[in-house]
């Protein structure tokens, strides 16, 4: 292992400059205006997965492309990996928040800081680093890699889940390993257990034809606004449960082993809330913090729109008001039934006097581990050997759509291994990644290799 280790720390500033060149790409895949740059991304991913030594092409899809490299050099016995990340990331607004421009990366305090630092490019160009340092030192692999980078992750994944099924058979793998999230803490490697699903839909309410003088016609004319506040307002109960009827029917109870490790884990509540800078934390009632963002479904609102949002005052009775609302989901939720529900009750209790009109803009099934079986025995040696200290089990309040179709549609187990960090403000202004960990995740997925190749 230690040449391929030297190789890695030889090359710290060169690796460093490359993921410099991959940050400057604004691959925002939400932005048509940067449909363009998303394309280049790829181009510049797939020359730079040549670099390493993969066999690798750009494939189209309906959307954004993906970006596919090959080796199968260790041949049809040894074990095969699909390692899995995304090249696009999430807007960069707003702009005058960020400290440096969010696309001319910058190092400062050992933090790199960038749109994508994180999520996901640093994590996914370690993956390359690792794959470029077997094959420099020692002309090969012990395991055959194929790569899969996706331009879709942070608005949906739509196209993913039908790419993976059509080429099943090029994906077939023992295992697949993703670094797309964080470590607990400085210094303590996680394995992530678990990741939330998503429902995520649209409400529009639409009152009269124009906005109206509210004194003419207020009290005599439904409220679109007031009308889409009792909708929001009938999602949750007192407690923080969700009032919604039936969406708890399929939600499944947690290993008791998993939750005592969860319980164990060194959490300092007023550090988590002093980090979010709110007065104070709130949720369902009965949980810990760290359950309800691991392990409860939520019904969150995303946005909100109507009316007279400018200087001073304007009398109005808006003529339309739209909710932007997600539904993070624990097994075995189902989007599509989560979506069926909303529906109905939406329905139900939408008052009348408005048009209520819910659409729904993706889903995402969540997902749960299993935790046993080679890939992970390999995985807690691999992290020790970078870190010197055991990992912990981890959950996950996001989501990573792909995940539950990988397990599902290739039939292999998923090894999620992140290296950010909290506080790294992902999909926020000031995004970064610590240089130590954008260092040490790839010795330890370098050794992961060497480690799953001899089991
Ligand atoms: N890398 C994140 C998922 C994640 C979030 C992992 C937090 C660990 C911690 C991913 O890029 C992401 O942001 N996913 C979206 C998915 C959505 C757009 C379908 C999410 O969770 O909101
Ligand atoms: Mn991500
Ligand atoms: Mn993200």
């Amino acid at each position: 292992m230690n040449d391929v280790l030297t190789f890695l720390e030889a090359n710290r500033q060169a690796h460093r400059d490359e993921l410099f060149a991959f940050l400057r790409i604004p691959s925002v895949s939400a932005q048509s205006d940067h449909k363009q740059d998303v394309r280049h991304c790829a181009e510049w991913l797939r020359d730079a997965m040549t670099a390493v030594g993969l066999d690798a092409r750009v494939m189209d899809t309906v959307g954004h492309p993906v970006v596919l490299g090959e080796w199968r050099g260790a041949g049809p016995n040894a074990k095969t990996v699909l390692i899995y990340g995304h090249y696009d990331v999430q807007p960069a607004e707003p702009l005058e928040l960020w400290d440096s421009p969010p696309f001319e990366p910058v190092v400062r305090g050992g933090r790199i800081y960038a749109r994508g630092s994180v999520d996901d490019k640093g994590q996914l160009y370690l993956h390359l680093k690792a794959i470029e340092a077997h094959m420099r030192v020692r002309g090969r692999l012990p395991i055959n890699v194929i790569v899969l980078a996706e331009g879709e992750e942070e608005i949906g994944s739509d196209h993913l889940a039908p790419f993976v099924e059509q080429h099943a058979e090029l994906l077939k793998c023992d295992a697949v390993v993703i670094s797309d999230s964080a470590m607990f803490a400085p210094g303590i490697p996680s394995i992530l257990s678990s990741l939330r699903g998503l429902a995520y839909f649209q409400i529009d309410v639409e009152g009269p034809a124009t906005d109206l003088h509210s004194g003419s016609y207020g009290g005599a004319v439904v409220n679109p606004a007031t009308a889409l506040a009792r909708i929001i307002a009938s999602f949750h109960d007192r407690d923080g449960h969700i009032a919604i009827p039936h969406f708890y029917d399929s939600v499944r109870e947690w290993d008791a082993a998993v939750r005592q490790q969860m319980r164990d884990l060194p959490f300092q509540e007023e550090h988590f809330r002093l980090e979010t800078g709110a007065p104070a934390l709130g949720g369902e009632l009965g949980h810990t913090t760290l359950e309800r963002i691991w392990t409860r479904p939520t019904c969150e609102v995303n946005g909100l729109l109507s009316g007279y949002t400018g200087e001073g005052a304007k009398t109005v009775l808006p003529a339309k008001a739209m909710a932007k609302v997600s539904c993070r989901l624990v097994p075995d939720q189902d989007p599509a039934e989560i979506e069926r529900l909303i529906q109905t009750h939406v329905d139900r209790v939408a008052p009348s006097g408005v048009k209520v009109t819910v659409t729904f803009l993706h889903g995402g099934k969540p997902w749960r581990a299993n935790l046993t079986g080679p890939i992970y025995d390999t995985a807690r040696a691999a992290l020790k050997t970078a870190f010197n200290r055991e990992p912990v089990i981890t959950g996950e309040g996001g989501s990573i759509p792909v995940v539950g179709d990988f397990a599902r549609v290739l039939n292999a187990p998923v090894l999620l291994i992140g290296f950010g960090l909290p506080g790294e403000n992902a999909h926020a202004p000031n995004e970064w990644i610590s240089v130590e960990n954008f260092e040490r995740g790839a010795i330890a997925i370098a050794s992961l290799w060497d480690e799953y190749a001899s089991r």
